[in-house]
């Protein structure tokens, strides 16, 4: 961690939906840093769904804004990265390297073996497999939008966008679902309120539905 890097408790504290962004760069040694944060997310068999496409041209900036049901922060934004799940990744390579990076991280043979034979029966039988992506991709995306506001930056998560539109400008593979957009950049003029959270007794329950978590 550089000394200038927000810790995770004060990033956690601070991170609002940016509003509006300035549109100054970003620089390229953070974007890299951002960017290496999502692809060390967890994800199930270390299968690394997740895709991304990272809009930082103009005119690129302002077909995906119109794609966007017109929100101005997609243009302003310094970077706009799409996040994206590929639903065939695993039968195009992603198997086989998962397999050998595993392998040169320790990974033993009677692991791999399993996991060759298991995988492909779990992933072509899925039930829900835009869930599946959305699960691993918004982990991802989550580490990105951290990582940047650590870094100093403001972000914008959104969900505001019409897939099929979206498809179009990036020109994405059939096999890819569009999860969510982040915005990168700084903020422009006053932040947004502060819309507070849900008190723990709603949303947090101890050992079983109903019994709220009192801490
Ligand atoms: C997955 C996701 C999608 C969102 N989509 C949009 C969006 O399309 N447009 C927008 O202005 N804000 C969007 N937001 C921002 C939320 O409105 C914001 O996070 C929420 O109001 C809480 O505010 P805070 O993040 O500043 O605490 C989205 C947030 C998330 C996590």
């Amino acid at each position: 961690m550089s000394s200038t890097e927000k810790s995770i408790s004060k990033v956690i504290r601070e991170r609002r939906a940016t509003p509006s962004f300035d549109g100054a760069p970003l620089a390229e040694k953070d974007l890299n840093q951002i960017l290496s944060a999502g692809l060390q997310a967890p994800s199930g068999y270390n299968m690394q769904p997740w895709r991304f496409i990272v809009a930082r041209n103009a005119e690129q900036k302002k077909r995906l804004r119109a794609a966007s049901f017109n929100q101005a922060k997609v243009e302003e934004a310094s970077v706009m990265i799409v996040a994206c799940g590929d639903a065939d990744g695993w039968r195009n390579g992603d198997l086989e390297e998962m397999l050998r990076l595993g392998r040169a991280g320790g990974m033993t043979e009677s692991y791999a073996e399993q996991a060759k034979e298991k995988i492909p029966t779990y992933l072509s039988t899925h039930p829900n497999m835009p869930m599946w992506l959305n699960r691993h991709v918004m982990i991802a995306f989550t580490h990105m939008m951290l990582m940047a506001e650590a870094l100093g930056y403001d972000t914008a998560p959104m969900e505001g966008f019409e897939e099929e539109k979206v498809r179009e400008v990036l020109k994405l593979p059939l096999s890819y679902h569009v999860v969510a957009l982040l915005g990168i950049g700084h903020l422009q003029g006053p932040d947004k309120h502060n819309g507070g959270r849900f008190d723990m007794a709603r949303t947090v329950f101890e050992e079983e539905y109903g019994k709220p978590m009192r801490l």
